[in-house]
């Protein structure tokens, strides 16, 4: 009774924190509540209820979203060249290189130095491992340039159906070719090199590769080597579309 009582007397109330963070304006957020789709600490948030943004983990529809002050998401066009991981043993840049230095962020997975295109880089550590879980992240979209001339009906089957490789066989995917020698492929598995070692195992190696669109987030006007920071909108958009994978990929079938 006094743990509830102290709830709704300290702290921020919840719906301005949720509307802060993108979800809608505060009106909007009081029936996220009233629906009882906000948890704080895993119970079911009732209207009324304040959080603090430092210790309270909110939740929407099972979700944990960044209420904490500070936290920044980036959204980088990763040149080829650049490695994603913090520091390399080679001496080329990195990807934190190409980002404001404070705070100090991650990117969330990887692409391979010689990857172009869109990675996502965060100090918000929960949101970065849902993003990039190996079996239902988000899906993530990617342009390929292959060589040996434009594929068969049958390869493409193939590569959408499923390719044997050698850690196993992967998901179905969306893939189309927009034209000869060109690959459009949208996956929600995220293997090491996987699409490079599924166009090599169709006997259509890559020769350039791009990605795209990471869930909700692609940017054509985004020029290589610039970044920017996510939109409110595009955190909430990301955030759904991680908390729709999971429930896709949880539920039993
Ligand atoms: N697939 C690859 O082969 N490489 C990447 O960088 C990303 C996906």
């Amino acid at each position: 009774m006094a743990e509830q009582s102290a709830q709704l007397h300290q702290g921020v109330r919840l719906q301005k924190v949720l509307a802060a963070t993108g979800w809608g304006s505060r009106r909007v957020c009081e029936e996220l509540i009233a629906e009882g789709r906000v948890t704080v600490n895993g119970e079911v948030a009732i209207l009324g209820r304040r959080v603090d943004a430092d210790v309270d983990r909110v939740e929407v529809d099972g979700a944990p979203i960044g209420v904490r002050p500070g936290l920044v998401y980036y959204l980088l066009n990763k040149p080829a060249g650049v490695v994603t991981t913090a520091k390399d043993t080679h001496g080329r840049p990195t990807v934190v290189e190409l980002v404001p230095s404070e705070p100090r962020v991650f990117s969330v997975g990887r692409l391979d130095a010689d990857t172009e295109g869109l990675l996502l880089l965060t100090n918000d550590g929960d949101l970065a491992n849902r993003i990039a879980h190996p079996s239902h992240g988000v899906e993530k979209e990617y342009l390929a340039e292959v060589s040996g001339g434009a594929l068969s009906a049958g390869q493409l089957r193939q590569l959408r159906q499923g390719v044997e490789l050698e850690d196993g066989i992967t998901a179905p995917a969306r893939v189309s070719q927009p034209e000869a020698g060109l690959l459009r492929l949208t996956l929600h598995e995220g293997r090491n090199r996987q699409v490079r070692r599924m166009c090599d195992a169709v006997g259509h190696p890559v020769t350039r590769l791009v990605r795209t669109r990471i869930g909700p987030l692609f940017d054509r006007s985004l020029v290589p080597g610039d970044w920017r920071e996510l939109t409110a909108a595009e955190r909430r958009l990301t955030i759904e579309a991680v908390a729709e994978s999971a429930r896709q990929y949880d539920s039993p079938s």
